[in-house]
């Protein structure tokens, strides 16, 4: 029996300032998508942004369904219609951000685990990888690839 680590490596900003001008924009349209979040049970506004390969950037809010499990995340939506709307294009990166009613939270909103998969295919899908930025008012964290938030990644069909 051998025992191993796995190490994460990510980088942690202060303000979105210290960002570089991509990932600065990226992080400003996913706080914008907050707007278009509809919470009416949790409260808990998030949004998020795609940028494409061709450039384009593309947003999504959590939408809330009276049956729980309906609803859907932020990130989910932003994808599905990332990969609706340029289907034949490359997800390079994904900004998140979140807050209770609408106001930017002060710790990231970190992804969920199903929210991770559909990454991790897109991901896979495109061959590049995307990085992740969870995006809060004190503090923004970097990934550089899905596998630095799924460890273990399944991806064996
Ligand atoms: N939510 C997201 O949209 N993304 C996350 O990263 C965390 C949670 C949503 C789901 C639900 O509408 C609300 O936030 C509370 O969990």
């Amino acid at each position: 029996m051998t025992t191993k680590e796995i190490n994460i490596a990510y980088q942690e900003y202060k303000s979105v300032d210290e960002l570089n001008p991509e990932d600065r924009e990226l992080a400003a349209e996913a706080i914008k998508a907050m707007e278009g979040a509809y919470a009416p049970y949790s409260h808990f506004h998030v949004g998020a942004a795609v940028r494409m390969s061709n450039g384009q950037i593309v947003r999504g809010a959590n939408q809330e369904n009276a049956a729980f499990p309906s609803g859907l995340c932020a990130e989910r939506t932003a994808m599905f219609a990332a990969s609706a709307r340029y289907p034949d294009k490359d997800m390079l990166s994904i900004a998140i951000a979140g807050g209770v009613m609408g106001r930017l939270g002060h710790e990231p909103a970190t992804p969920c685990g199903a929210c991770r998969q559909v990454m991790a295919q897109y991901q896979a899908k495109s061959g590049k990888p995307m990085s992740i930025l969870m995006v809060a008012a004190d503090q923004i964290l970097k990934f550089e690839k899905v596998d630095d938030i799924l460890p273990l990644i399944f991806k064996s069909i």
